[in-house]
């Protein structure tokens, strides 16, 4: 992309770019990259980034550049988007249950490597069945609940039954387990690895009980940007599926000093409607507030109030800071997973200027 409907154009400098806008600091997220990859040089486990974060094929190939094993997609949706951008190794990490969808599964695995997931033995039946007559073979992973309650199979002997069963079909590739064990926002970080390690550990012993049954396991993923640590020294772990490092958030702010906030929307102030209120043309469609109100970039003086649909309401807490109408305002979204989902393009910054303009292709999927 070179420009959009804004009339925004490579080269701008920021203060010239129409707005709002989904931004990118290149440095910072170059930098966010090499970091998580000189990492993963030191430990046997790959990374596998979840690229829900950010939904932009562009981004993913950055990701495998950097040296990521392939890709995590959230939904089968987001990784047809991700395979049509010529991706191949795609773990979709939420099941997927309907014929329809197991259909286009299949043609899918006609053009890459899609690994799905999966927690229920009837649904493993119809696929084993669907696949087969298909004349193809779909890596399949077992979902093992670790710690969050939200899908999966428990670990032990109700993992080994799936794993016997997608083992002996014809049509699914047994390709390993998968054990997402929630980020833990917000816990005390010794809190947060022992429960991480706990987690961990019923998914090794899930391996090795599947593995003394014969079966092989090639893939065992877990982990998220806030354990990538943890989970990538922990033997026997072969993946890890962080997704917020390449841009971080505000939620995520000063977990590690290692990774920085590239990500930003700019706004530009619309209206001064008193001396304390400043408004600008951010409102909810535009940042997402699931994870709490965004804040305002470099800036204390002013605070984040509330977001209409059209409208962002900032508070001046230094009244002797002059802000006028036109000026411009970045924005720190508060998580940025659901924020790039709500813009069709990401700009990609460096030293203030518009370098590139990336299409979030999978936005909406
Ligand atoms: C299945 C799965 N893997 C990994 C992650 C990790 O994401 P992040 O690194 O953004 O915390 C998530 C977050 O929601 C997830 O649902």
């Amino acid at each position: 992309v070179t420009s959009i409907k804004f009339g925004n154009k490579i080269g701008m400098h920021k203060n010239e770019i129409e707005t709002p806008v989904l931004m990118v600091d290149l440095d910072t997220m170059e930098s966010n990259l090499k970091k998580m990859a000189e990492f993963f040089k030191t430990v046997p486990a790959n990374l596998r980034p979840h690229t829900k974060t950010h939904k932009t094929p562009s981004l993913a190939h950055k990701q495998i550049e950097y040296g990521a094993v392939g890709i995590c997609c959230g939904t089968l949706d987001e990784a047809a988007v991700m395979i049509s951008a010529g991706i191949r190794d795609v773990l979709v990490t939420r099941e997927i249950v309907s014929p329809e969808q197991l259909d286009r599964v299949i043609g899918l695995s006609r053009h890459s490597d899609i690994i799905i997931i999966v927690d229920d033995h009837e649904v493993v039946e119809r696929f084993a069945l669907a696949a087969e007559s298909n004349g193809v073979k779909v890596r399949t992973m077992i979902d093992v609940r670790c710690r969050l309650d939200r899908s999966g199979v428990l670990p032990g002997d109700p993992s080994l039954l799936i794993a016997r069963k997608i083992h002996n079909s014809k049509g699914l590739k047994f390709a390993g387990i998968a054990g997402y064990e929630g980020s833990m926002h917000g816990w005390k970080p010794e809190r947060r690895e022992a429960s991480c390690k706990e987690a961990l550990s019923s998914l090794i012993e899930t391996k090795e009980l599947i593995e003394r049954d014969g079966i092989e396991v090639p893939i065992v993923s877990a982990g998220a940007t806030s354990t990538y640590r943890t989970a990538g020294s922990f033997p026997g772990i072969t993946e890890v599926q962080a997704g917020t490092y390449i841009t971080m958030d505000d939620e995520y702010y000063g977990f590690f000093p290692e990774f920085n906030i590239a990500l930003s929307v700019l706004t530009t102030v619309i209206s001064r409607p008193s001396s304390t209120v400043v408004t600008t043309d951010a409102g909810s469609k535009k940042l997402t507030t699931d994870e709490g109100l965004p804040v305002p970039k470099d800036s204390p003086w002013l605070k984040l109030k509330a977001v209409n649909e059209e409208h962002g309401v900032l508070e001046l807490m230094e009244l002797e800071r002059k802000i006028v109408v036109g000026d411009k305002i970045e924005i720190i979204p508060s998580h940025g997973c659901t924020t790039f989902n709500l813009y069709d393009h990401v700009y990609g910054m460096r030293d203030d200027h518009l370098e590139i303009i990336w299409k979030i292709a999978a936005r909406g999927c």
